[in-house]
């Protein structure tokens, strides 16, 4: 076959490869072993000196040119395939990128927080125990008996069969004192935070759990007036606004002298709303001196130490804090509420 006919079909079919595998066919469909330009170069051999050298320069020149062509065209058909992963691959860095939803802590958790914050500060140290508790630590060693009528104070739920075996849902964070009473030697300077249950219905103020904060200190010396000073200290700490207190003489089976503590209400500064139901206070803690029989149960020599003790709402604090007129919006965990305390 002529040269020229062949060169000019292998032109055409190396451009009209349309993709790398059928490019090297044609390559090796020229250049291989059995190739139409290899025969051509092997045919030189039959030829006459005379002819020889001017074929052999033509087929040659013929082949260096193909051999740059499929070169030339490898290369253009691997840019085109760089072109088509770009545009498949491509990143369409215009879109928004993509949102991770932030979580964020509780009102309730956030209130915690900020309790333990001042305490710890004061030097306490922060204690817990179990939820479900014995009739002793919840009641008798509070100095609460059998048929004692603050029992009926406290709706307690029993665990089933409990009544007999004497196992409930902690009404109170105190029997934590009593725990730690029981295993520490004063001085004793402690919180314990947790959830307390009663057989309350919910309500805007009421809900059957709860969290509560119990503050515990028992050393030589320990009177009424570091009660006072210790509480009012942190009602202003906590609530950062220079807010009246006010004690009312109270009772508790395990205080004795007991008090009710009122704080001014955060919404009318005491001028009376509808927050605090007119009366300008908000009542927002027990406390009162660890009574006698509640030190020696626990094997604290009552003779040498006195002690203070105080329990408040966690929840309680939380809505006064930070305004929510319903305790039920705490334990409902509705987005839309719990997205304003991000
Ligand atoms: N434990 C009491 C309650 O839950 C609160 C309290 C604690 C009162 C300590 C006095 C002293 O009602």
């Amino acid at each position: 076959m002529n040269i020229e006919t062949i060169e000019s079909a292998a032109l055409a079919a190396i451009a009209a490869a349309a993709h790398e595998r059928a490019l090297d066919d044609v390559r090796v469909r020229l250049l291989g072993k059995k190739g139409e330009i290899t025969t051509l170069l092997k045919s030189l051999g039959k030829m006459s000196a005379a002819e020889r050298p001017a074929a052999g320069a033509r087929i040659n020149a013929a082949k260096n040119n193909l051999q740059a062509a499929i070169e030339h065209r490898r290369q253009a058909l691997g840019r085109e395939q760089l072109q088509r992963d770009l545009a498949e691959q491509a990143v369409d860095v215009s879109l928004p990128g993509r949102q991770r939803a932030g979580g964020s802590l509780h009102p309730i958790t956030q209130t915690l927080r900020r309790i333990e914050r001042i305490f710890a500060a004061a030097g306490y140290g922060v204690e817990s125990g179990p939820e479900i508790e014995d009739d002793y630590h919840n009641f008798e060693a509070l100095n609460i008996p059998a048929h004692h009528p603050a029992r009926a104070m406290h709706d307690t739920l029993y665990l089933q069969g409990g009544l007999q075996k004497g196992l409930l849902l902690r009404t109170h964070t105190s029997p934590v004192q009593v725990r730690v009473m029981e295993k520490t030697r004063p001085p004793i300077r402690i919180i314990c935070p947790g959830r307390v249950y009663r057989k309350d219905d919910p309500d805007a103020s009421h809900s059957p759990m709860f969290h509560q904060v119990e503050g515990l200190v028992v050393d030589e010396g320990i009177a009424f007036a570091d009660l006072k000073g210790t509480v009012v200290d942190f009602v202003h700490k906590f609530f950062e606004k220079d807010l009246g207190v006010r004690f009312r003489p109270s009772y508790f089976p395990f205080t004795e002298p007991s008090a009710e503590v009122d704080v001014q209400c955060v919404h009318c500064f005491g001028q009376g709303c509808r927050a605090c139901g007119h009366t300008g206070w908000s009542e927002v803690m027990g406390c009162g001196m660890v009574h006698p029989n509640v030190l020696t149960m626990a094997g604290v020599d009552a003779e040498r130490f006195t002690g203070f003790a105080f329990g408040f709402g966690v929840d309680r604090f939380a809505t006064l804090f930070f305004e929510i007129d319903d305790m039920r919006l705490l334990f409902e965990n509705e987005q839309r509420f719990l997205k304003q305390f991000a």
